[in-house]
């Protein structure tokens, strides 16, 4: 048991197959996968998903970027989730990201940054409910 978190495999990392190095940075760093999917975001998803940043400069290049493939999101959990997940994925900016973390090696800029990660409890729990519903969500395993 612990606490949640959604990460999202962005479609930039999808589309340079990355999905697998980045669920297993994932796995060895701790987090029990809860639910998983490969989807393709509308335009009206992303902004929805994205709507915290609706008065960002970026945001219309962000909902481009995130309806531009599929991407891959997916519910964590571990002890302190949202902190540590964003430990492991790095800065947003990959040129301020520490070594070894998955936005320095797969992000190619601060819009194109490979993953999301959840920034608050409250918001993880938001995001999770965006992508999955309570059946998909596998609570206690293994069985
Ligand atoms: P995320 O929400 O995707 O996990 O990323 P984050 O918390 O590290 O960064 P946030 O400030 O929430 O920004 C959301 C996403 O918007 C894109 N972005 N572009 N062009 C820019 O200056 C810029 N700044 C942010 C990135 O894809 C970022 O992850
Ligand atoms: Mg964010």
């Amino acid at each position: 048991m612990g606490n949640k978190t959604l990460a999202i495999i962005k479609p930039d990392a999808v589309n340079d197959n990355h999905i697998g190095e980045i669920i297993s940075m994932i796995n060895k760093a701790g987090f029990k996968i809860k639910a998983l999917k490969m989807i393709r975001l509308s335009k009206d998803a992303a902004r929805s998903f994205y709507e915290v940043h609706k008065d960002r400069p970026f945001y219309g290049e962000l909902v481009d970027y995130m309806t531009s493939g599929p991407c891959v999101p997916i519910a964590l959990e571990k002890e302190n989730a949202v902190e540590d997940y964003r430990k492991l994925i790095g800065a947003t900016d990959p040129a301020k990201a520490a070594e070894g973390t998955v936005r320095k090696l797969y992000a190619k800029s601060v819009q194109f940054n490979a993953v999301h990660g959840s920034d608050s409890d409250e918001n993880a729990a938001r995001e999770i409910a965006f992508f999955f519903s309570s059946k998909e969500l596998i609570e206690n395993y293994p069985l």
